[in-house]
């Protein structure tokens, strides 16, 4: 949530005439042009509203607007700001304050020489504001971030009065006072080429650049300028010039980061000709599943999984795996918790990230708790991994975002090949997350000795056919298209299934919900006559996740009595079945067929016309599909 931006490049490589733009040859930026840039990249993690400060003329000047980007972007064609080499930018997800102008970072202090921006919670700031009131000092916003402003201007006055003036250790100060989570950045008129950032529990990464630096919230807020990067840790606050980054903990003591190179493609971050980021990603998908496979087998197929660095004996001592995560993450967790369990015969739970800690959870030490997170940044999975690894449990996190905090805190990582997810409601990472999952799955098996090679090589096969046959349901897009411009004015719509379809039908709801704001919900097939089977009445549109009826017949043909169970009673029965499988066309009025695979493997496919189906939906009522209302792409408060 909170998407921060921050920049510093070197005065004394300005054009000849003064302007921030550079010699030619010489890396230096205008601050407005990278943080304008960095926001438009970071804007999926929240559209409340947006403002930058830079310093120019011996002095700070900001401008900030309530709503998306754009209105940010109209008042400084309105209201110019001057050239400068050093600023900061914030997107905002409001927490503490309404979404209006004046809540809106960045907020000054110090007299308006220091600006600052926020990304999180600080959870005793009204504590601290008491304190500051009580000093004198006033405030302009109802924000907790103007807050840490006023403490960080109260304490840098202070020390610039003992003739010990420094940001770096203000903010240090500062952050020893401040609870919660937080990503502070700030800069002050009297140290021009500086911006000091500070991280707790909230993200931030730094960029490498030659005669400049960069701070992001990720490196998509400098993905145009460089590709060096540097992770920081908990607690660390770092002060970045035009030829130097300097890390230290909140006391003032030395610290390092990890450097890594960002994997990637600035392109891969456009829509590439898509009218949305949620069509684009939507048909990435034959690539995040084709790419997260890559190199992960050798030719007989026995797999090998690198990154997880756990033990094997370790891993082979594991009584129980938790799968962590929310949202569509979760039911990424919910298939996997179908394969695990058929593959590798060990219990498996699935529960939500902010539930699991809060429950005094069965943990130890030969429990193996696998987070599953998009962006690796979600506050509750944090938690809820943290929590897990204090009570001895071995941690592997499947992510998509290099450099992101899950990963690093855990004791191993399963990379998705997604590429970046922009839109804010996940769709590529989601099948990208069962491919890791399903590989996860068959290493377990693979090291414990519970399936023959030639089994896996096999499940690896008709895993390698996936991507193809994503691509045959995308190129027949036209007919769930169509249902779903004819039903955009639906006030409700729910969504059955059964065994691995049960996520899926979840999926499909949640992606209703968020794109077009409609009534959905997915339920087991199962639980149908336990109280939902109530909701039918005429016309009532029902989804149904049909399974292979090769196979598990039984389940084929349980879910068929549901479909008759329920259009007996009025519902508008619209099927997802497999390719072949005549005896559901009966009982539908609309039938979507998707190519054969294994029961295990259909909500890779299963999946794909659901998001289409609700991406067509949102755009015909004229919604924008990448920036729902009132969510953000990265939940990084509790
Ligand atoms: O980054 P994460 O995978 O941890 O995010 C988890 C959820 O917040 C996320 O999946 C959310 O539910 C999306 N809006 C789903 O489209």
């Amino acid at each position: 949530m909170c998407g921060i931006v921050g920049y510093v490049g070197r005065r004394d490589v300005l054009a000849a005439d003064g302007s921030a733009d550079p010699a030619p040859g010489i890396n230096s930026h205008s601050a407005l042009d990278v943080v304008l840039e960095g926001l438009r990249r970071l804007e999926y993690r929240g559209y409340d509203s947006a403002g930058v400060a830079v310093i120019a003329d011996g002095g700070i000047e900001s401008r900030k607007k309530s709503g998306k980007l754009s209105n940010l972007i109209d008042e400084l064609d309105a209201r110019p700001l001057p050239q400068s080499l050093t600023g900061i930018g914030h997107t905002r997800w409001a927490t503490h304050g309404g979404p209006t102008d004046q809540n809106a970072h960045p907020h000054l202090a110090d007299g308006d020489q220091l600006a600052v921006i926020h990304n999180g919670i600080i959870e005793n700031f009204a504590e601290i504001k008491a304190s500051l009131t009580a000093k004198g000092h006033t405030f302009r916003s109802e924000t907790d971030t103007e807050v840490a402003a006023v403490l960080l201007g109260d304490i840098y006055r202070s020390l610039a009065a003992k003739g010990e003036a420094s940001l770096t250790k203000a903010m240090q100060l500062a952050c020893q006072k401040l609870e919660g989570a937080f990503t502070l950045l700030a800069i002050h008129q009297e140290q021009p080429d500086v911006v000091v950032a500070a991280r707790r529990n909230s993200p931030l990464v730094v960029g490498l650049g030659e005669n400049e630096n960069f701070l992001g919230s990720d490196v998509s807020g400098f993905i145009d300028f460089t590709r060096r990067a540097v992770e920081l840790g908990q607690d660390q606050i770092v002060t970045i010039t035009p030829d130097s980054f300097e890390i230290t903990d909140f006391h003032g003591q030395p610290a390092e980061g990890t450097e890594f190179e960002v994997n990637w493609d600035a392109a891969a971050a456009e829509k590439g000709g898509y009218p949305s980021f949620m069509e684009k990603e939507i048909n990435d998908q034959p690539a995040a599943v084709g790419d997260t496979l890559l190199g992960r087998a050798d030719a007989n197929g026995r797999l090998m999984l690198d990154e997880v660095r756990i033990d094997p004996e370790l891993l082979k001592s594991v009584d129980k795996i938790i799968v962590l995560a929310c949202g569509t993450s979760a039911y990424a967790g919910q298939v996997a918790k179908y394969a695990i369990e058929h593959w590798c015969r060990i219990p498996t739970e699935v529960e939500l990230s902010h539930e699991f800690r809060y429950r005094d959870p069965i943990v130890d030490g030969n429990t193996l708790v696998v987070s599953i997170s998009q962006s690796g940044e979600t506050m509750d999975t944090l938690m809820a991994v943290r929590y897990a690894r204090e009570q001895g449990a071995k941690t592997v996190a499947i992510c998509n975002t290099n450099g992101s905090t899950i990963p690093r805190e855990s004791d191993a990582v399963l990379y998705t090949h997604a590429g970046p997810e922009i839109a804010v409601a996940s769709t590529k990472a989601f099948l990208a997350q069962i491919t890791a999952a399903y590989l996860l799955g068959l290493y377990l098996a693979q090291l414990r000795g519970l399936k023959f090679q030639g089994e896996i090589r096999d499940i690896l096969s008709d895993l390698g056919a996936i991507p193809k046959k994503i691509q045959a349901i995308l190129d027949n897009a036209d007919q769930i298209k169509k249902l779903a411009r004819e039903m955009a004015d639906t006030k409700s719509v729910l969504f059955l299934g059964r065994h691995v379809g049960f996520p899926v039908a979840m999926e499909g709801a949640l992606k209703l919900k968020e794109l077009a704001y409609i009534h959905a919900e997915g339920f087991a097939a199962g639980e149908l006559k336990h109280g939902p089977i109530a909701l039918i009445e005429e016309g009532q549109p029902v989804f149904v996740v049909v399974p292979s009826p090769r196979g598990r017949h039984s389940l084929h043909s349980k879910v068929v009595s549901n479909i008759q169970e329920i259009r007996a009673r009025g519902a508008k029965t619209i099927v997802i079945a497999e390719e072949g499988d005549e005896a559901v066309r009966a009982y539908a009025e609309h039938v979507f067929y998707i190519p054969e695979t294994p029961t295990l493997l259909a909500p890779l496919l299963a999946t794909v016309p659901l998001q289409m189906f609700a991406c067509e939906l949102a755009t015909a009522k004229g919604y924008d599909v990448d920036q729902p209302r009132n969510l953000a792409k990265s939940v990084t408060v509790e």
